[in-house]
Order: C-alpha cells, then structure tokens, then sequence
C-alpha cells in the first residue's frame, strides 16, 4: 500500500502548528498502540515457543500453563494499553478543532471584504464546521491508526520472512498488486474526495440562500424551482460520494482477498513444507498466528489513506482561506489621528481611482472631493454610479487604486485600520443587525476602548440618546424593551425599524465622521426631517457624508456633491444645482420615477427641520 502522496504529506504537516498542544498526548496514545499491535504479534512467537518445545517432545503440563499465563498476560496488557490509547486521545482532538476553527474566524474578519464576492457563505460555513471536523477525525483517530497499522504490517512481513524466508515470500507476492492498485486508488480518491468537499459547500450556500430569501422564492412561487436546483446539487453530492464508496470499496476488496489468496498458497505450501520437515510444525503455527493478527491492519490500509485524503481536502480548503493575506495591512509605523479641530475632521478625496477586481472596469476615475469639517455633503448619482463604492473606501473597507482619501490630512493607509474605524462609522444600505438585544446592537457602534471606560448609566444615556435621534422610540415598545433581541435569531424588524436601530448603531459612538448610505429611504419625508434635525443637534462637529436618492435628502444636507461618470462633477447647493447642473437635475428626476421630466417640487424641509428643532 503507497503511502499519502509527498503533495498530502506537506499540506498536512502544516497542520503541526495547530496541532502542536495535542501532539504529546496523540504521540503517547499512538506509541501505546503501537505497543500493543506488536503484543499481539509477539503472540504467535510464544505459540511457536510452545509448540516446538513443551506440546511436541515432552509435554510437560507446567512448561504448558507458564505459556499459557504468559500469553493471558500479554492480552491483558493489551487491553490496557488499548484503554489507555483511548483516554489520551479522546479529548485533544476538540481543543484543536476549536483553536483552528477560532483561528479561521478570526482571519475572516481580518480579510477584505471583496474576499466574500470570491467565497459564497456557504463555502466559508462548510469551511469551519464540516472540513474542520473531518481534519480533526483524522488527526486522532486516522493519523495513529495509519501509522500504528502500517508499522504494524512492517514489522509483521519481517516476522513471516524470519518465521520462513519461503512462506513469507510467497505470502508477500500479494503485496505487489496491492501497491500498484493503491496508487490509482490514492489518485482517484484524491480527486473526489476534493469535489465531494466542494459540492458540499456548494449545497450549503444553496440552503443559505434560499432560507435568507425564503420570502421572494414563495411570492414568486419559485420554491419548486430553488427545490429542483437543490435536488439537483444534492444529487451530484450523492454521485461524488458514491464514486468516493466505490473506489474505497475497491479498495478494501482488494485487500482482503489479495493477501487471503496468497495466504492460501502459503497455508498448502506450509503443510507440505512441514510434513516433508523442512519446517517445524511450531514455525507453520507462529506464521498463520502471525498472519492472521496482520489481517486487521492490512484491511484498514485502505480506509485509512481514505481518510488521510479526505483530511488533505479538508486542509487545503481550510489553508486555502489561512493562506489568504489580508489585502488590507496595518503600516509598520502608524501615523496617529490628530485630535479633532474644533470645527470638525476635513475628509478629503484627492483624484480617487477604485476598481473593484484587477482588470475590471474603474468605478470610480478620479474623484476629487472635500467634506468640509461639521457639514453634511449629500452624494448623489445614478443607480450603479458607484455611491456606495465611494462611501466604502472613508472607513477604508476598500483600498483605493488610485489617489488618496484622507482624514485631518492623514491617508487612511497611513493609519491603524482600528484608528480609521474608531472614527469613521457608518450605516449601510442594507441595514444588518445581529442576534442580539438591541441595546447591544446599538452599542456595538462605540469603540470598545470607549465602552469599557462607560459606566452602564453612561452607555444607558448612549443608547437611549442615539435611538431618540434615529427616531426608534418602537423599541421601547418591544416586549423587551431595549432587551429584545433582534436580528436573524430574534424578533424580526419592519425595514425602516431595522434602519432606524442601524442608524443609532451609527451615532452612538459620535463619531468624528458619519457615512451614511440612503439610511432614511424607509422614512417618510417629515420623520425625515426630524431625523435629520436630531443630528445637528446631537452631532455637532461631526463631518456626514449621506448618499441621498430622495430630494427630500438632499434637500436636509448643506451640500450636495454630484458623482457623473466616475468623477464629482458639481459641489454645491441643492438650489443652485438644480438651476445650473443638468445632470443632477436630470438624477433627482429619473430618481423620481421614468417620464417625469419636469423638476421635483422641493418641498421646504429645511423649515421643517428649523422648527423641529425649536
Ligand atoms: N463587490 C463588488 N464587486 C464587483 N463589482 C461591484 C461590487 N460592488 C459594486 N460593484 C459594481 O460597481 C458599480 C457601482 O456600484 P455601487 O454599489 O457603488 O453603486 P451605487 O451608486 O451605490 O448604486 P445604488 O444607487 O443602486 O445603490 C456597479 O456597476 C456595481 O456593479
Ligand atoms: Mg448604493
């Protein structure tokens, strides 16, 4: 049997990093049962002791009872050793899966995020939970048994060549077919056991996909249709896993009746052999002992170097993430955020270049852009213009390709990532809470350095101040309060009400500056203003960046910055844009709704807002 491949070997000794913590007890576990696999071969030599000496010349009765007590005490050595085996073993394994699953979490948050347009959820699941688990099975269980097994085979061939050089050559002559069917068994497994792995991720983030969009697959009642693509995938599943059964199968057939046919030979060889004396009777007794305890270990060879490419898939799918460098990196001497100026932090865009893959069209070509210190700049554009891109690259979530974004004049790649964060927080479009109470939620938009220096009265007062201002006074409504837990485990939220809860996730922290994606489209336009007139108040000195489709939006901020083709191609005010820039007037109304060609009615917002705030 060939042992794993140089390509499996190399993939899986980097798992020693992870593993180094278990390795003692999976070394002392393995080592008692390598001892007691050659116990049991050191059986058949006391048999062939008795059987030469005491049971064929004199028959003595006590030489008989000694072999006897000394075989009953080599079983029961065994048996310890076996038990033993198993309490050193059991438990390592998990504490590496947890580290190595932490480890892989822990990664994936420091990842980019464009890595998650390459890895589906489903994958990255499959990944942690069902890979991991697999490599772990094979650390404790399949790497010991392989090696024990193996040796085991090693040094019972040499016993059968010492016991008798004719009968052990006959009996070995199994071993080149054996080999030579192992090698295209290792072949074939391995590419297999790889798509099996696949495939399951693949079905994993069909089920993902389905439960998060349960609701369109039933209005549109395209629930058979997600039911025949999910058959379909389970299906080729199946298919893989029944091509991995098959070789496996193969595989093990072979390995039991290969070395019982040889073993057949050497059983009529051997009698002859000793009816003509050409070999005691004891030697033919000690080989088919010998034989027969090696029968075991030959049959598992197989399953075991299934295992062991099973375990190769799983590690490669695993590194293929570790190995993954964070695109985005810390400077090896971070510049420090000066403190904030009194009138607020200057974000500037300086011939900003992004693209969101490496050859692929640049969204954005050169935006040139200052957010002046404590005002709020509108960002309006088509559709797809690429607002939500720009947005990304202030809290650095992207790198620019081109060009600079800078905050207080420092690049944002000159800082810590944690720095960037800490002063930048944003609400997204699509607002995503998580399974938690919704104080929680909230408070997870203050640095945590903050938050632990907060009183729980103080981190109250927060959270109660940021929920007034995003207008979410229904949480106290909740039959939790502000213990209710929301998000994917908990209550389910109206969209505006989750907007409004990710809207105070934002301002809880004040951040210095506040990017905001579209986050009041769920509003009607007069909460809007109220919404809008809370911020000032709340907020002042706090530098906003809000992506507005409405002209209700636009019509709130102090300036409006409208992106055209890649490029900022007007700053200015609502009123004077709408008077002298085509496309804007031109965005505010397609926005509006198709034909409408005449100018939106902007209603006066900024006096609703002034009396709000009376
Ligand atoms: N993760 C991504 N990978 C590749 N392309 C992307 C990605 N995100 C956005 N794009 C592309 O970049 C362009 C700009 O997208 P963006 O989301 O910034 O537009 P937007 O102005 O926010 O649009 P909307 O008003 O509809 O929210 C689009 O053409 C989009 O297809
Ligand atoms: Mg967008």
């Amino acid at each position: 049997m060939p042992p794993p491949d140089a390509s499996t070997t190399r993939a899986l000794l980097r798992l020693v990093r992870w593993a180094r913590p278990a390795l003692p007890r999976v070394v002392a576990g393995g080592s008692a049962t390598l001892v007691a696999s050659l116990i049991a071969l050191a059986v058949p030599q006391v048999l062939r002791g008795v059987v030469n000496g005491p049971l064929l010349t004199d028959g003595s009765r006590a030489a008989v009872v000694q072999a006897a007590l000394l075989v009953l005490l080599l079983g029961v050595l065994e048996a310890v050793l076996v038990w033993c085996r198993r309490a050193l073993i059991a438990t390592p394994g998990t504490g590496v899966e947890r580290t190595m699953r932490t480890d892989l979490f822990r990664h994936l948050l420091d990842l980019p995020v464009a890595v998650h347009d390459r890895w589906s959820g489903g994958q990255l699941l499959q990944r942690s939970m069902g890979d991991l688990h697999t490599v772990r099975r094979w650390m404790v269980f399949g790497l010991v048994q392989l090696v024990v097994s193996a040796t085991t085979v090693l040094v019972g061939a040499v016993l059968l060549l010492v016991t008798s050089p004719l009968l052990g050559a006959v009996y070995l002559c199994g071993a080149v077919p054996v080999v030579w069917l192992g090698f295209r068994f290792r072949q074939d497994y391995k590419v297999v056991a790889r798509r099996a792995r696949d495939q399951a991720g693949d079905l994993a983030t069909s089920v993902e996909e389905s439960v998060h969009g349960i609701r369109v697959l039933k209005a549109f009642g395209r629930g058979d249709d997600a039911l025949e693509d999910f058959v379909r995938q389970a299906d080729e599943l199946r298919g893989t896993e029944l091509d991995k059964a098959r070789a496996q199968s193969r595989m093990s057939f072979a390995l039991a009746w290969i070395p019982e046919t040889t073993l057949a030979v050497a059983l009529g060889l051997g009698v002859w052999l000793a009816a003509t004396d050409r070999v005691s009777v004891g030697a033919l007794v000690a080989f088919f002992a010998t034989a027969a305890v090696m029968t075991r270990p030959v049959e598992s060879l197989g399953q075991l170097l299934g295992m062991t490419l099973d375990a190769r898939a799983g590690t490669d799918r695993f590194l293929e993430v570790m190995d993954t460098a964070p695109a985005l990196s810390d400077p090896a001497v971070p510049a420090a955020l000066p403190p904030v100026p009194a009138e607020g932090t200057r974000v500037e865009l300086r011939d900003v270049r992004f693209a969101h893959g490496a050859g692929t069209r640049e969204v954005l070509r050169g935006v040139d852009l200052v957010l002046e210190p404590g005002l709020t700049t509108a960002l309006v554009g088509l559709t797809g213009s690429g607002k939500t891109t720009l947005l990304q690259l202030v809290p650095r979530l992207y790198d620019v390709t081109g060009g600079a974004v800078l905050l207080d004049g420092v690049d944002v790649r000159d800082l810590t990532r944690h720095d960037v964060r800490g002063a930048v927080a944003v609400a997204f479009e699509d607002p995503i809470l998580f399974s938690a109470s919704v104080r929680d939620n909230v408070l997870m938009g203050v640095p945590v350095e903050r938050l632990a220096a907060m009183s729980p009265q103080e981190a109250d007062e927060a959270v109660r101040v940021a929920l007034d201002v995003a207008r979410a006074g229904f949480v106290h409504r909740l039959p939790q309060g502000l213990d209710t837990v929301v998000g994917e485990e908990g209550m389910s939220l109206s969209g505006g009400q989750r907007q409004r809860v990710a809207l105070a996730r934002a301002i809880a922290g004040r951040p210095r500056v506040l990017v905001l994606d579209d986050p009041l489209s769920a509003l009607d336009v007069a909460t809007e203003a109220e919404v809008t007139a809370g911020l000032r108040r709340v907020l002042t000195g706090t530098t906003t960046l809000v992506v507005a489709h409405r002209t209700s939006t636009v019509a709130l901020a102090d300036r409006v910055a409208v992106l055209e083709d890649g490029r900022v191609t007007g700053v200015g005010r609502h009123a004077d844009l709408l008077a002298t820039h085509p496309h804007y007037r031109y965005v505010l109304t397609a926005e509006a709704g198709p034909g409408s060609g005449a100018p939106p009615r902007v209603p006066d917002l900024r006096g609703l807002a002034e009396e709000v705030r009376r």
